[in-house]
């Protein structure tokens, strides 16, 4: 039998820069109640949602990862030709063949492995600590993680348990080595048994080939699972990461729903004064691309900072989870 070598990695890895894409188009409440059966009031009560983002005919889910990975890797000072991984997480790129990391690659002007990742709205998390343990592991110096969802072309306006909620954006980042860690081990799992909870489905608008599955959810379960289950998952991460809940900076939660972002930061008894991402009243939710959009919009308005310690926790379709404690990476212009 051969002796088959193996590589070995950087002793520590951290996000190195930050880039996002925000469509053009805010959508209110209003606008989404011209056709949906519902109002402003109960929307912005029930999820904290006040506007959301949809992208146009012009801002393609390639373009729009493509946009956030450019940035991202001026955050960072990396070169398109360095980045070894190109991971994407999204589940409304349209087709399964060809994926869409290879296509925003080739944008990029990189001949890097590229793929998606299907892990709902815990996918940037997911693409994370597959890349830092790439970078680790030696098979990548550098690894570009995008989440991108273009949700508005899989809703059924109608649908009022779903038309309010997703919406569009982009959020990447290059992750590589570092002297310190600034991305702590993934706490991490699925909960099959309830993978009809949030599905995609043919929908109303089955006869036009550009959006022609709407996602569906049974909002109530997300709801009873999410807030409880989840607050487990995120102390698994902080104690795996070797720290305190009391030495956190912020929490960055999936942005669902404020409610559930509420109900998890009161069950984690979070400490005082933590920063709290609340980015889902102007941008709702955006599954795989919300966590990343997140952070931009903490460093913005300056409710975090660079190298600040963070929890990040996500959680969607799947059911499928994933957390770890990250250090605030910098983003370009901040
Ligand atoms: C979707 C969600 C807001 C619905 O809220 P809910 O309180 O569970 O709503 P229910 O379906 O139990 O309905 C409660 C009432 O509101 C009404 N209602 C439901 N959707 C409505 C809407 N969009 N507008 C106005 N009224 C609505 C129902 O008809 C019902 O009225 P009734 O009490 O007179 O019968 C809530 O379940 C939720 O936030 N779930 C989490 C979803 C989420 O964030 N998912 C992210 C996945 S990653």
């Amino acid at each position: 039998m051969a002796k088959i070598s193996q590589r070995s990695g950087a002793a520590a890895t951290a996000m190195l820069g930050l880039g996002v894409y925000r469509p053009k188009r805010v959508v209110t409440n209003d606008e989404v109640c011209e056709v949906l059966d519902s109002s402003d009031e109960w929307i912005q009560t029930r999820s904290g949602i006040r506007t959301r983002r949809y992208a146009g005919e012009d801002e393609t889910l390639i373009d729009m990862a493509t946009l956030a990975a450019q940035a991202a890797l001026e955050s960072a000072g990396v070169g398109a030709d360095q980045i070894g991984t190109v991971i994407l997480a999204t589940s409304t790129h349209a087709q399964h063949t060809p994926a869409a990391a290879p296509i925003v690659a080739d944008r990029l002007g990189s001949k890097a492995a590229a793929f998606d990742v299907a892990a709902g709205c815990a996918g940037f998390c997911h693409g994370l600590s597959v890349a830092s343990d790439l970078v680790r592991g030696g098979n990548a110096t550098y690894v570009l993680v995008i989440g991108v969802e273009k949700l508005s072309l899989f809703l059924d306006p109608t649908d009022r348990g779903t038309a309010f909620i997703f919406a569009d954006g982009a959020g990447a980042v290059v992750v590589g080595p570092s002297e310190e860690a600034g991305i702590g081990p993934v706490a991490w799992g699925s909960d099959g048994s309830q993978s009809h909870v949030i599905t995609q489905e043919p929908g109303c608008q089955a006869s036009d080939a550009e959006h022609p599955m709407v996602v569906r959810m049974e909002g109530t379960a997300v709801f009873r699972w999410a807030p409880f289950a989840m607050a487990d998952v995120a102390r698994d991460a902080v104690a795996s990461a070797g720290i305190e809940m009391t030495d956190l900076d912020a929490f960055v939660p999936h942005q669902a729903n404020l409610r559930i972002t509420e109900t998890l930061a009161r069950n984690l008894k979070l400490p005082e004064g933590i920063a709290i991402a609340r980015d889902v009243q102007d941008s709702g939710n955006t599954s795989a691309a919300s966590v990343p959009l997140a952070i931009e919009a903490m460093l913005r308005k300056g409710e975090a900072s660079v190298g600040d310690t963070a929890l990040l926790i996500a959680f969607g379709a799947g059911l499928s989870y994933a957390s770890q404690v990250v250090t605030i990476p910098p983003l370009a212009g901040v």
